[in-house]
């Protein structure tokens, strides 16, 4: 599942065998799920193994009250989420980028509440990529591990990243 889907970029990455759902406020494209997050939380029935939220996140209004109902429907599911903390043109559509998060350590510490294992697979300088396993237990625990950048050369790494093809 596909959270904030936009136009579905990511779909060709994902293996024939694999469903795909996409979820968004507007049906840019067809099959996409439509709901406003800022409305009402509401989600494609069925059971995921994977939730995605690339770029999305940042829109909500209310981050918590989000995470809390999202990680108490799908408990135990595994989330890969971006985040980009810094401040932003928010836009000017109905949807804007809040962006209210302005560092890793507290995109690091809100996200904790949610999630075990919360990971950050790489962090960038204004933005990361993160995953986890959504909890419905409010622990708080901060279960940081390695990213990539300790073990990749990061500058040459970003480059590749913002390198368009
Ligand atoms: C920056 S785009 C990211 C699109 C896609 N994930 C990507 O990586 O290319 C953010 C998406 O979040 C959606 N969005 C923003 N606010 C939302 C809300 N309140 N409820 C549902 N979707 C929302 C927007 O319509 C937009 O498609």
């Amino acid at each position: 599942m596909d959270l904030g889907a936009g136009n579905q970029k990511l779909r060709k990455y994902i293996p024939d065998n694999c469903d795909y759902v996409p979820v968004d406020c507007t049906d840019k494209l067809a099959n996409t799920f439509v709901v406003d997050f800022n409305d009402e939380f509401r989600l494609p029935e069925g059971k995921f193994d994977v939730i995605v939220s690339l770029g999305f996140v940042e829109y909500l209004v209310d981050l918590d009250d989000f995470m809390d109902k999202l990680s108490t429907h799908s408990d135990g599911t595994f989330f890969l989420f971006t985040y980009a903390y810094f401040k932003d043109n928010p836009g000017k559509g109905k949807f804007k980028k809040l962006n209210k998060l302005r560092t890793f350590d507290e995109v690091q510490e809100k996200f904790s509440n949610y999630l075990e294992d919360l990971r950050p697979i790489l962090h960038l300088k204004k933005a990361a990529l993160f995953s986890g396993t959504l909890t419905s237990k409010r622990t708080n625990k901060p279960t940081l591990t390695k990213s990539l950048n300790d073990s990749l050369p990061l500058p040459k790494f970003r480059d590749y990243l913002f390198t368009r093809r």
